[in-house]
């Protein structure tokens, strides 16, 4: 059997990290017997700039045909910030009805925190964030837009439906791990939002009583995240929070050069990313650090069922950063192409 990925390089340092990922990703076929059939994408802010399209209408029904998808980075400094975000990655998490947006907070060994006294024991969670609604979902408008009494809104939906799925996931993730779960909200504030996330957090809680089921406010959950990150094993969250708590998660793990991602739809196809974003700043220098996309290109694999695999590339990192000491997203004793090279080293060192 054949595995198709589509890959998405799309903008800034996009390319280059990408290319390190399918670089591990060769090693892979080669070490496990599996075998790839990679095709890319152009989809991104050059595309946009030169035919007025990021995307163009046929590409979700087109990646709904893959497997995976692995994507770089999505955002170009001479396009205006919402345009490539909605027309790429939030239509393809929405369409491709990937709900779940799954994000490892894991400190590898030898990778600088910003905390004191924690380090790899005590930093080691995931974030299961709802990525489909939420205060992401694009309804509201304007009222008297440009006056004195211009009024704006912006809606926050959720579903029972979505609120559910999310939580079950999450509740079978902490299942897998350490059995802690604990839901991330604003019940004090956000009565009705996270009313319903509540109760139906209580209610699925009941089917998993093996799990120990907790709760937090979100501003708290920030305050625990850097001050008692062993507290937590799984995180399940709105779209927004998710999106806000894991850029703190990115950079307690060592920064957004190793923080990766996944998009999953469980019942179709997901997307992979490294959530840093596109860095324009370093583009082309061969200086951005790819453990990000490799680690997401690992979420892939195991995604796909080829855990052994998955576990060989986090293997690989581990390596990897064991040879970058003190390690963090800008300095990394390496460049891009040579920490790409560690990983493979470390990769196939195992087998
Ligand atoms: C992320 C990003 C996106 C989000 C942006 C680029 C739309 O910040 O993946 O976390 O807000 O979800
Ligand atoms: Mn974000």
């Amino acid at each position: 059997m054949t595995y198709k990925i589509a890959v998405v390089p799309g903008d800034g340092i996009g390319p280059e990290v990408v290319d390190e990922g399918l670089k591990v990703l060769e090693a892979v076929a080669e070490r496990f017997n599996l075998e790839f059939e990679t095709t890319g994408f152009d989809f991104g802010g050059e595309r946009y700039l030169r035919t007025g399209e990021a995307m163009p209408e046929s590409a979700v029904d087109e990646l709904r045909q893959y497997d995976a998808i692995y994507l770089g980075a999505v955002g170009h400094p001479e396009v205006s910030p919402g345009i490539l975000e909605k027309d790429i990655l939030l239509r393809l998490r929405f369409e491709l009805d990937q709900y779940i947006n799954l994000r490892p907070v894991k400190l590898y060994p030898g990778v600088e925190t910003p905390l004191k006294d924690k380090g790899p024991e005590e930093i080691d969670f995931v974030v299961v964030r709802e990525n489909t609604e939420g205060l992401y979902c694009g309804t509201g408008g304007f009222l008297r837009k440009g006056t004195a009494h211009e009024v704006a809104l912006q809606e926050m939906v959720c579903t029972r439906r979505a609120c559910e799925r999310c939580v079950r996931y999450a509740f079978d993730l902490a299942q897998k791990r350490d059995k802690r779960l604990t839901l991330c909200g604003k019940t004090n504030v956000l009565t009705y939002a996270y009313g319903l996330w509540e109760r139906t957090f209580r209610e699925v809680a009941e089917e998993y009583p093996d799990v120990t089921a907790d709760y937090a406010h979100v501003d708290a959950t920030c305050m625990w995240m850097v001050k008692n990150p062993e507290w937590f094993d799984v995180i399940v969250t709105g779209n927004m929070f998710g999106d806000i708590i894991t850029d703190l998660g990115a950079m307690i793990q060592g920064g957004m050069g190793v923080a990766a991602g996944g998009n999953i739809n469980p019942e179709s196809t997901s997307m992979f990313e490294p959530i840093g974003g596109s860095a324009p700043k370093y583009t082309g220098q061969g200086v951005a650090n790819p453990i990000a996309a490799i680690a997401a290109l690992g979420m892939l694999l195991e995604t796909l069922g080829e855990e052994k695999a998955g576990a060989a590339v986090e293997q690989g990192i581990i390596h990897a950063v064991s040879k970058m000491d003190g390690m963090s997203a800008r300095k990394m004793g390496g460049s891009t192409s040579e920490v790409g090279d560690m990983v493979v080293e470390g990769l196939l060192a195992g087998s």
